[in-house]
């Protein structure tokens, strides 16, 4: 029997990750966090290693930022830039909670040897609300970064932006409600947009799988694809078994505690892409 979708295929990612050392939730920025709910940071650790492990296990490279202290959030690396060829754009943030990430990112970067690092001039939380797929960026607002951004992000890459309008604060980020498959497919959880990104959404990606409620609510959307095998949370059980029927590789992981920071395996994973 023919193939109903093309070969899925894997290409080698390099990732910016921090460990989760001084991970807790002493703050609420979000729906999910709740300060007098315990964390355990010895377990977030273990939890984060696992994910490192998988990813070189999978061939990707890892890259590690030092975390500071006094900036809990700092493991969620997604949100601390947007690096496309060689060029850094790095985040502003929306709260003052986590503004300093943005100077740790900022020299860290610098000394990297990346061609342009700049500091946005904007609320703009990185790749928590700019994701590339194939050329074009899908850029989200209406939590975090402001619309603002998404035209500076335009003019720093020179690639086109499409931005998204997200509604329901749970999915706060638009790594919460959609995820980038391969250059050309993506999922997402619909009820997160305005009608009008929905239809934006269907226009541009006919394709795409269609997250239903039960699995954007264990973050099954803050997923990581390298083009072929997909990393999710695992309680994301029935959006794990489509994507195995579109010919990807679903592979679940536990990241339980950083979850309580409103988070999943993508806030945790920043993708580098060198020039
Ligand atoms: N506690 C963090 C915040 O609210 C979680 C960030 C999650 N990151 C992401 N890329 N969605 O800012």
């Amino acid at each position: 029997m023919p193939h109903r979708f093309p070969e899925r295929t894997a290409r080698p990612r390099r990732y910016l990750m921090c460990r989760p050392t001084y991970f807790t939730v002493e703050y609420a920025i979000n729906p999910w966090m709740d300060p007098s709910r315990p964390t355990d940071t010895t377990l977030a650790v273990r939890q984060w290693e696992r994910l490192c492990a998988l990813y070189e296990e999978l061939g990707h490279t890892v890259e590690l930022i030092d975390p500071v202290p006094g900036l809990p959030d700092m493991v969620y690396t997604a949100n601390g830039a947007t690096v496309l060829d060689g060029r850094v754009l790095v985040a502003t943030f929306r709260h003052a909670e986590r503004a300093a990430e943005s100077e740790a990112h900022e020299s860290w970067f610098r000394s990297g040897g990346y061609r342009e690092v700049r500091r946005a001039a904007h609320v703009n939380e990185g790749e928590g609300d700019h994701l590339l797929v194939g050329r074009r960026v899908l850029a989200g607002s209406g939590f975090r970064t402001s619309p603002a951004a998404h035209t500076e992000t335009r003019d720093v890459f020179g690639l086109q932006v499409l931005g998204l309008d997200l509604v329901d604060p749970r999915f706060y980020h638009l790594d919460t409600a959609l995820a980038v498959l391969a250059d050309d497919q993506i999922m997402y959880y619909p009820a997160a947009f305005t009608p009008d990104s929905q239809a934006l959404l269907r226009s541009l990606y006919p394709d795409a799988i269609l997250a239903e409620r039960e699995d954007a609510e264990v973050f099954g959307l803050n997923a990581v694809s390298d083009g072929r095998r997909v990393l999710l949370p695992e309680a994301a059980k029935s959006l794990a078994a489509r994507l195995a029927d579109a010919g990807y590789e679903p592979i679940p992981v536990d990241l339980s505690e950083l979850f309580k920071g409103g988070g999943g395996p993508k806030c945790c994973t920043l993708e580098l892409r060198p020039a």
